[in-house]
């Protein structure tokens, strides 16, 4: 079997069309939607991405800025500077790229913005109306793997999930979505053991680690759904966490990288925006 490839590009653009007349929408309210990107140090890899998210919400004709923060800045002063957007009306979603440098007490930082203009779904408040199964915004990388889970068509229901990587910001908030979808979740990591006889067992794997090319076709049960959440540069090269090759020969489905989940996580972003601006104007 060769796997169907996921064109993450294309329905991330339907996305983003889907976003066009909710914008306008918001202009004849006299409200324009407010990104502000906060990036503290020169961490290359954040750089490109903060520029991909700067350029998306323009490209909208949303409010889209970056601040760029020099490394030396202190936490009081990420403090304060988080705490002026959140007063800053003209401001509906605030993301802090991580990762921010050691100095900084990063979870600190993210419980410092309004819950309601955390649009990357990080505070801990976001994180817990997840958990309760609560309205609420939900972190972009995840909330992009479902909505490519949708495009498929395949009930998910009692289906296994397995999702490699327990980060805040995508192993466990796509163990929950995953949960709310009555899928049944393991979370493997660095610990887990046998992890190819766990992943084996998956009809839906996805893989969140950051190391290239580490879930090859073997460790993929024939006709499982792939999504390979990893970015990896090898050789001036973008690779997943998935050897891509020997994967899409066992799949059914699968995500490309570039070209699937990472151009999702954008348009999620953009839409948690267009839902704070809209939260905002019908305050
Ligand atoms: N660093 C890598 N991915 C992300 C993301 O989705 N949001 C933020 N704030 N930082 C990141």
């Amino acid at each position: 079997m060769t796997a169907h490839i996921i064109d993450g590009k294309s329905i991330a653009l339907s996305v983003r069309q889907g976003l066009e007349p909710r914008v306008e929408a918001l202009k004849t309210k006299g409200i324009i939607p407010g990104l502000t990107v906060v990036v503290v140090g020169d961490d290359p890899a954040s750089a490109i991405y903060v520029r991909n998210k700067e350029r998306a919400s323009q490209k909208l004709g949303m409010n889209g800025t970056v601040l760029r923060l020099p490394e030396s800045t202190t936490q009081q002063e990420l403090l304060d500077i988080v705490r002026k957007l959140n007063a800053d009306g003209s401001i509906h979603g605030i993301l802090v790229q991580l990762p921010l440098p050691a100095h900084i007490d990063g979870q600190e930082i993210l419980r410092a913005i309004d819950p309601d203009k955390d649009v990357d779904g990080f505070h801990a408040m976001n994180a817990g109306r997840l958990l309760n199964g609560e309205r609420g915004f939900v972190a972009c990388t995840p909330k992009g793997v479902m909505r490519l889970l949708e495009t498929t068509g395949v009930d998910l229901n009692g289906k296994n999930a397995v999702v490699v990587g327990r980060s805040n910001i995508v192993g466990k908030p796509m163990a929950l979505l995953l949960l709310q979808k009555n899928c049944t979740v393991t979370i493997a990591h660095s610990r887990t053991k046998n992890l190819a006889d766990v992943t084996r067992a998956a009809d839906i794997l996805v893989v969140a680690v950051g190391r290239a090319g580490m879930i090859t076709g073997d460790m993929v049960k024939p006709g499982a759904i792939v999504m390979d959440v990893g970015i990896n540069r090898v050789d001036g090269k973008v690779m997943g966490d998935v050897d891509f090759e020997s994967a899409k020969e066992v799949a059914s489905y699968i995500t490309p990288v570039p070209g699937g989940v990472g151009a999702m996580t954008i348009a999620m972003l953009m839409e948690n925006t267009v839902e704070a601006a809209e939260n905002y104007a019908g305050k």
